[in-house]
């Protein structure tokens, strides 16, 4: 019988908590995925122990070493491609994808970014929250597109703001939402319910919200 997991290559740039909780995840009886690779543009990213510890293949394509994106972005390609994946996983990759690079895994290629988006795109979110005296704060699962974290949402986690949060007590509670949604989401892909079309995010044949589905 054919393997009916996804193939999966996960990318990575640092600590590699969201991979950690794809491959707890995919421990289980019902594992949706094959996860084929982990590839980071970082050597010293500690996420590499993790895949390697699961036994995963896990390659590094250092960005410093090529001289434009364009070039780096096709070296990354070529060796995703070589694993076949169903679905590309931006799991803290720390990297501007080109538009050839996107458009390539257009509807195949996911992405997790700690923020309620739209609200906060781009980088230091805890810290701009925090700043902004915020009430709510989480993370979402988006479709990766040509804008900047602004494919459109699949799946958000909400957590509060505490009067004593530190940016290190915000992300450690954004984390653990984001540990639950994002293999939530990738499940739902492997299972054939989520699609990009014409610009927006479908669950089961029906167009998601701007904020994305409700956590269940
Ligand atoms: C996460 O906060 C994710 O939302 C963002 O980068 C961080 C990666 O963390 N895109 P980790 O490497 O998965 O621990």
């Amino acid at each position: 019988m054919s393997d009916p997991r996804l193939p999966v290559v996960v990318l990575i740039s640092g600590a590699g908590s969201n991979l950690q909780a794809l491959i707890d995840d995919n421990r289980q009886a019902d594992a949706p995925l094959d996860i084929r690779a982990v590839i980071t543009n970082r050597p010293a990213a500690a996420g590499l122990a993790r895949a390697r510890a699961a036994g995963i293949p896990a390659e590094v394509i250092d960005h410093t070493l090529y001289d434009s994106r364009d070039r780096y972005d096709a070296a990354l390609q070529a060796a995703i491609d070589c694993y076949q994946p169903g679905l590309v996983v931006l799991a803290g990759f720390m990297r501007i994808l080109t538009p050839a690079f996107v458009h390539h895994y257009l509807g195949r290629m996911l992405n997790i970014h700690p923020s309620l988006l739209p609200h906060y795109s781009g980088l230091q979110t805890h810290r701009r929250v925090l700043a902004a005296g915020g009430a709510e704060h989480g993370a979402s699962v988006h479709f990766v597109t040509e804008q900047l974290d602004g494919g459109p949402v699949i799946l958000q986690g909400r957590v509060p703001v505490l009067a004593t949060d530190t940016e290190a007590t915000l992300a450690a509670r954004v984390h653990g939402v984001e540990h639950r949604i994002y293999p939530l989401a990738i499940r739902w892909f492997a299972q054939g319910r989520l699609h990009l079309h014409a610009g927006g995010a479908y669950l089961d044949g029906r167009l998601l919200p701007p904020h994305g589905a409700t956590l269940p």
